[in-house]
């Protein structure tokens, strides 16, 4: 995968709230296009294996029940410096923290409910979007 990608899966909570396309907006009006994007829904073990780097912290109960508690969306994002860009729209992981005008800080209700997720590094962005997308789903 190239630098200049990063993943991201839009929330349970936010697709519940019919937020998807708000979402979206400011993701393409930051400048990202979408190479690769898929609505689905996580099995518990699907959301187990995405985020088995926390399979030992003793929030990996809560994140993967509700991960798996509805739709996401999922989407591979193409920009220069995508994953710091990307980490800089979405905003802090806990919503408390975020700065003003970030997606989290306008979507995210909670540290657990947080609206959406950013990949944290390059090497993570190439995992994370290859859990989902096959080469010809991407474009
Ligand atoms: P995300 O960027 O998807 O990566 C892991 C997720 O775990 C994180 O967003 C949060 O939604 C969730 N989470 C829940 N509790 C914590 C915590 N104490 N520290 C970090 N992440 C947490």
């Amino acid at each position: 995968m190239s630098g200049n990608q990063t993943f991201t899966m839009i929330k349970p909570e936010t697709v519940g709230k019919n937020n998807i396309g708000a979402v979206l907006k400011m993701i393409n009006e930051a400048g990202f296009r979408i190479k690769a994007m898929k609505f689905t829904h996580l099995t518990k073990k699907q959301a187990g294996d995405f985020y088995a780097v926390h399979a030992d912290k003793y929030f990996y109960e809560e994140l993967t029940s509700f991960m798996s508690s509805g739709p996401i969306v999922a989407a591979i994002l193409e920009k220069e410096n995508a994953v710091a860009d990307f980490r800089t729209l979405i905003g802090a992981t806990n919503p408390a923290n975020a700065a003003e005008g970030t997606i989290r800080k306008i979507f995210a209700e909670s540290l657990s409910h947080n609206a959406i997720h950013g990949s944290d590094s390059e090497e993570n962005a190439a995992i994370e979007s290859d859990f989902f997308f096959s080469k010809v789903e991407r474009f």
